[in-house]
């Protein structure tokens, strides 16, 4: 499932971000990719666990937890810490799929593994700031063409072919992160959300209706057979 996320960010925490990473000392972005992807990653990125990576990680994930829609579709367990980086100047991303299993360090002497179900970008340029800088997943419908409003994110399964393609023109700035998901099938997370913006929706429309409870009822029962925790 590929779920668009808008406004994740409000103006002033974006506005903060921005900032904060225009005078940022930007790392060669081929240190986080996996032998496979390296050879086709041209961006720059802010070194991981850096304290500016920390800082404006966390930012991101308070803003992150408070929307309702990212919690529905992720079903998150464990969350890698976001990640930010830049392209200019041609820099591109080839088709690749990221690695499974990622290493979260951000705790000293510990290296937790998070399994990446879920990829989230956020974009943190405005569309027209720059040529170019789409990011194109391959899902089960054909290719999708993503490049969203500053502030605004897209959310697919990791286990996706995808690319950024060339910025010939200004500069992309965004933040990405993985998340290991209590329900690691693509295909049941699917049927989990839509049932659960079905029952928002009816909760808003009839509130009394007496097939919420059982609508509820089943929700949870799935989750219960699906969830690892
Ligand atoms: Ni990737």
């Amino acid at each position: 499932m590929l779920l668009h996320l808008p406004d994740l960010l409000e103006p002033a925490r974006l506005a903060h971000i921005r900032q904060r990473l225009e005078t940022a000392e930007w790392g060669d972005g081929r240190i986080t990719a996996g032998h496979q992807s390296a050879r086709a990653k041209e961006n720059l990125q802010l070194p991981e666990n850096s304290p500016l990576a920390s800082e404006l990680g966390a930012l991101v994930l308070e803003a992150v937890s408070r929307d309702s829609s990212f919690f529905a579709a992720a079903l998150p367990r464990r969350i890698y810490p976001p990640l930010f980086n830049c392209y200019r100047g041609g820099g591109r991303f080839g088709n690749h799929i990221d690695n499974a299993v990622r290493y979260d360090r951000s705790q000293p002497n510990r290296a937790e593994p998070v399994r990446t179900d879920v990829s989230v970008t956020i974009f943190l340029s405005p569309p027209e700031d720059y040529d170019g800088g789409e990011l194109l997943i391959e899902d089960t419908f054909g290719s999708q063409r993503v490049k969203l409003p500053a502030g605004h994110a897209v959310l697919y399964p990791a286990s996706s072919l995808h690319q950024v393609t060339a910025v010939t023109r200004g500069q992309r700035l965004a933040a990405f992160f993985w998340v290991q998901s209590m329900v690691r099938d693509d295909g049941k997370r699917r049927l989990l959300f839509d049932l659960d913006l079905s029952i928002r929706q009816l909760t808003r429309d009839l509130p009394e209706h007496p097939s919420l409870l059982g609508l509820t009822g089943t929700y949870h029962n799935l989750l219960r057979r699906w969830a690892e925790v």
